[in-house]
């Protein structure tokens, strides 16, 4: 927090989100959770482009310190970290079929579209099939019960 003051601002928001989910943090301790383009080791800024410790997988850490049990999917360089991760190219339909259906209790998908990974391999005008997949994979991998945490494509 001190190299970027910006990351405070991101943990907040992962713990507002959190609290509107489930009524408070501490009920997230034992639940499976989704997050789709988690962040990573390696991720870039959408202002400048350059690699920034605001978008490391701070959702997921966040998870597993809280115990909860979380599933980060992201492109980016996710070695060395704790929670449970995959490596997969979101642009793609089908990136996400490996999940098997109703194993999760949240799923969060935030800020993928943007960004300058994202937009290197698809231009804005073809991220349509794509969110309609996002929006197909979270309804089938939700349990009964289960929530949308945040989505930027609802
Ligand atoms: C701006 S960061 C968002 C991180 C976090 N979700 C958040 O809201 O702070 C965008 C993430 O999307 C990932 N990403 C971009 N294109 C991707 C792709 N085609 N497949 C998988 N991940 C991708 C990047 O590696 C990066 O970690």
């Amino acid at each position: 927090m001190r190299r970027e003051a910006e990351l405070e601002t991101i943990l907040t928001e992962f713990i507002e989100r959190l609290q509107r989910a489930f009524g408070s943090v501490e009920r997230a301790r034992g639940k499976r959770i989704l997050d789709i383009a988690c962040g990573s080791n390696s991720s870039r800024s959408p202002d400048t482009g350059e690699r920034t410790a605001m978008f490391e997988p701070w959702f997921c850490r966040l998870l597993f310190a809280l115990g909860a049990d979380p599933v980060g999917v992201d492109a980016g360089d996710l070695e060395g970290e704790r929670f449970e991760h995959h490596a997969a190219d979101l642009s793609r339909i089908g990136a996400l079929d490996f999940l098997p259906d109703a194993s999760f209790d949240g799923i969060q998908d935030s800020r993928l579209f943007g960004s300058p990974e994202f937009l290197a391999l698809l231009p804005r005008s073809q991220h349509a099939p794509i969110k309609a997949e996002l929006r197909r994979q979270e309804k089938r991998l939700l349990k009964p019960g289960g929530v949308i945490i945040h989505s930027d494509n609802p």
